[in-house]
């Protein structure tokens, strides 16, 4: 069947044609369905799973075991958004044969349309290679979570002129290399602009400005799922975490008062046998066939 899905073409011509580019974390099936519906054109399956799915503090603990799994998953939730699969800690950078090898199970296994991975410069033999077999890569520069014990913690990268330059630089070899598309995260405004006008391949950015191609915020985020997390660049455009804990009370205070389930909510024997209970008027429902439960075929 011919796929559908986003290509890296469109995803490029979108900088041609001054169209921004929207990405969005996704690790599951609903929410790449629900995210895939409302129009997101790339879906990020990222290594912050780690923090945000699995409750680590960094990204180091995820496996590439662990990323196919979830990217999988929402391969299958997903019918029109080109998937970036996210290569974890260590999984590209022991040598070329690991990366081409972890790279080539990303596509295969977890259904991934693309790569992503963090680093710059030295990494530009590695993208090439992983070009060269056929597999597109977007690259990752500027605050690099995976690197963040090097970096001292999740602090700005690019602030002097020295620091701002080697992004630059890292963020050209990756072009050279055969990237199609750069995200570019915590890094100040000016960086993330020059590098925008400097490269042809478009720049999505994290806490990089207005003046990249596109923008990427991790899902949980952008819908107020977590309280505590308000940096800087975070806008919330929802506040889940306050409706899904309104919700489960109201299930709770239900189950305990004994208001749910009804009637409605349950199944009848074939003959009324069970005479202790007969049937209300409005037992009935349209949906009832006793034998099935769910939506999957019998
Ligand atoms: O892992 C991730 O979610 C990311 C984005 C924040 C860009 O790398």
């Amino acid at each position: 069947m011919a796929s559908k899905s986003i290509t890296t073409l469109q995803l490029r011509s979108k900088k041609t044609k001054g169209e921004k580019i929207v990405m969005c974390t996704a690790y599951d099936a609903t929410f790449a369905s629900i995210l895939d519906e409302a129009g997101i054109e790339m879906l990020l399956v990222g290594d912050s799973l780690g923090m945000v799915v699995q409750g680590h503090d960094t990204t180091l603990p995820v496996t590439l075991d662990h990323m196919i799994y979830h990217t999988a998953a929402v391969s299958r939730g997903t019918k029109r958004a080109h998937i970036v699969g996210d290569l974890p800690f260590m999984s590209y950078r022991i040598s070329v044969e690991q990366a081409l090898t972890s790279a080539t199970r990303m596509l295969q296994e977890g259904g991934a349309h693309s790569i992503k991975l963090e680093g710059g410069k030295d990494l530009a033999p590695t993208v090439a290679k992983i070009v060269q077999a056929g597999i597109p890569v977007v690259g990752h520069v500027g605050l690099t979570p995976q690197s963040v014990h090097a970096m001292g913690g999740f602090k700005v990268q690019g602030r002097d002129i020295e620091s701002a330059r080697r992004i630059l630089d890292d963020a050209k070899a990756l072009e050279e290399a055969g990237c199609f598309a750069l995200v570019l995260e915590g890094i100040p405004l000016e960086v993330a602009a020059e590098i925008t006008s400097q490269l042809s391949i478009p720049t999505i950015g994290i806490g990089a400005g207005m003046h990249c191609d596109g923008q990427v915020l991790v899902c949980y985020d952008l819908l107020g799922m977590n309280g505590e997390f308000k940096p800087k660049f975070l806008k919330t455009y929802a506040n889940l975490r306050e409706q899904v804990i309104d919700a489960a009370s109201q299930f709770a205070t239900e189950v305990r008062e004994g208001t749910f389930p009804e009637e409605k909510h349950s199944f009848r024997a074939k003959k009324p046998h069970l005479v202790k209970h007969p049937p209300s008027e409005d037992s009935s429902s349209e949906n009832d066939d006793p034998e099935r439960l769910y939506g999957a075929p019998a």
